[in-house]
């Protein structure tokens, strides 16, 4: 994005950061984004009417994604957080060239991190995502950017995501479908396991046990935060009016929308967040073609 005039910058500050998701996954970025910068305010978009990205094609997903964008860009925002791997995997060029903001996706963000905490000439990847994402090969390619010689090794694990929705993160019936998806890695031994999907951190103490305790999870949420945080940063946008009193996650300073009706949202948030969002509305997001009301 362009240098932004200095009067224009001050207004963009106090501004929220919008964040969406497919579903519940991003609420794993919205928490990690919430811990590192209690002084900003998020706008968060679960469009748990079409859940799941993952198994679509990939002109529905881009639709799907430029029509949240411009929905969230419509409340006025300062910087976007594409918290949905299948989404930034098939849709961030696109986003980027409509809406005009800073975008931040999650696949770079987690593939340097796996390269960065490995270290060595050829670190051995797995990468665990949806099918589309997978099919992308969008990780592949940015963990290459970062160290050609890596090897990798991609599974499509498209059960984890209704699990992850279910809240079912100790079932047994989580354990031996992780069991099967995961046992890929038995000869390749991955040295780190990236959780390519922001629904999998949900299910991450099974995905742990099952590939091994000495594998390092990479959790791309945690790494895109640790961008945003420096791109804020970088780009003098940090909210400077402090926020008086301590924040908790979930509180009315965040809004949160999702396009399905909200109990089950607020029952998954709550059961993993610890709180119900106050403020969670169900809204219909416009297509892209449809003006934003
Ligand atoms: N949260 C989405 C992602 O990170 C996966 C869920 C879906 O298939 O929509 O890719």
């Amino acid at each position: 994005m362009n240098e932004i005039a200095t009067k224009d910058k001050f207004d963009l500050r106090s501004l929220p950061i919008g964040i969406f998701d497919s579903g519940v996954g991003g609420l794993t970025v919205y928490r990690a984004l919430h811990n590192r910068l209690p002084n900003e305010r998020f706008i968060y978009l679960g469009d748990t009417a079409r859940v799941p990205y993952g198994t679509k094609s990939l002109a529905t997903v881009e639709r799907y994604a430029l029509e949240n964008a411009q929905f969230l860009a419509s409340l006025g925002i300062k910087m976007l957080v594409v918290a949905c791997n299948t989404a930034s995997a098939l849709a961030l060029p696109q986003i980027r060239a409509q809406i005009g903001l800073d975008v931040v996706g999650v696949i770079g963000p987690g593939g340097r991190k796996a390269v960065e905490i490995i270290g060595g000439e050829a670190p051995r990847i797995g990468v665990i995502a949806t099918e589309a994402t997978v099919a992308s090969n969008a990780y592949a390619d940015r963990i290459h950017d970062a160290c050609d010689k890596a090897q990798i090794l991609q599974q499509a694990c498209p059960l984890f995501v209704p699990l992850a929705e279910e809240g079912w993160t100790d079932a047994p019936e989580t354990n031996s479908i992780a069991q099967k998806y995961l046992s890929v890695f038995d000869e390749f031994k991955p040295e780190a396991v990236v959780l390519g999907c922001t629904h999998y951190p949900i299910l991450k103490q099974v995905i742990q046990q099952t590939v091994g305790e000495n594998v390092k999870l990479v959790d791309s949420g945690e790494a895109t935060a640790d961008e945003v945080v420096e791109l804020l940063h970088d780009k003098g946008l940090d909210n400077r009016n402090v926020v008086s009193g301590s924040r908790q996650l979930c509180d009315d300073l965040d809004h949160f929308f999702v396009t399905d009706a909200t109990e089950r949202f607020a029952r998954v948030a709550e059961r993993f967040l610890g709180a119900k969002p106050m403020k969670l509305e169900a809204v219909e997001v416009p297509g892209i073609d449809q003006p934003v009301i």
